[in-house]
């Protein structure tokens, strides 16, 4: 655990994961809340189903708590070659190798508005990637959401095209940055 002031960072891992799932299930609830009226695609069951998909050895999550509180989450798995089977244009072999080592993939980060413009998101990134053993880690963000994926620019990843990940899901900007 890292602490600094009130927060408090936990790190979990996958044995942990249904110690904590109300927890990112609530926080999702609430900052979705708005995708979540709009897109099935968004809905919470749809969200629990992909939290399920994610059960497996590697899977890591960092949650910010504020005095007891949930601030803000992220969580990590280790990527296998599904991630690169939804580019909308292929990608050098190369660059989409894979052997569960190679590559984690950021899932989800979101902090609560309460907690937002105070750095935490990044602390709760830094974090996360801190410990991961991964050469480079990859992520999806909406390209719609202009400021976020220049927040993600500005963390060292760099868009490399745009994937669908599910037939419902919007078509996201992929983006991978190294690890060290
Ligand atoms: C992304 C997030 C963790 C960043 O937190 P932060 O570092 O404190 O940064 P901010 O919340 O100030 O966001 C940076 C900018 O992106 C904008 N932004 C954040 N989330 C956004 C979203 N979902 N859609 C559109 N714009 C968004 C903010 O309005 C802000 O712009 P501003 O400076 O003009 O106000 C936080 O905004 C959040 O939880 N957003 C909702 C969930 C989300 O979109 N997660 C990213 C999924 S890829």
């Amino acid at each position: 655990m890292t602490e600094t002031g009130t927060i408090k960072l936990h790190r979990y891992g996958i044995d942990q994961l249904d110690q904590i799932r109300s927890t990112l299930v609530a926080l999702y609830a609430e900052v979705y809340a708005a995708d979540i009226e709009k897109d099935e695609f968004f809905s919470v069951e749809r969200f629990v189903e992909r939290l399920a998909g994610h059960s497996r050895p590697g899977w890591e999550a960092v949650v910010a708590y504020d005095g007891g509180k949930a601030a803000g989450y992220a969580s990590a798995l280790p990527e296998r070659t599904g991630w690169w089977a939804h580019m909308l244009q292929p990608l050098p072999e190369e660059e989409i190798r894979e052997d569960s080592e190679r590559t984690m993939a950021l899932y989800e980060l979101m902090v609560r508005a309460h907690w937002r413009k105070t750095g935490l998101a990044e602390r709760i990134h830094e974090e996360l990637l801190t410990g991961r053993t991964e050469e480079r880690a990859t992520l999806l963000v909406d390209p719609e959401h202009a400021k976020v994926k220049a927040l993600y620019g500005s963390w060292g990843y760099r868009n490399i095209g745009g994937q669908q990940p599910f037939p419902d899901a919007p078509i996201y900007a992929t983006m991978l940055r190294p690890l060290r």
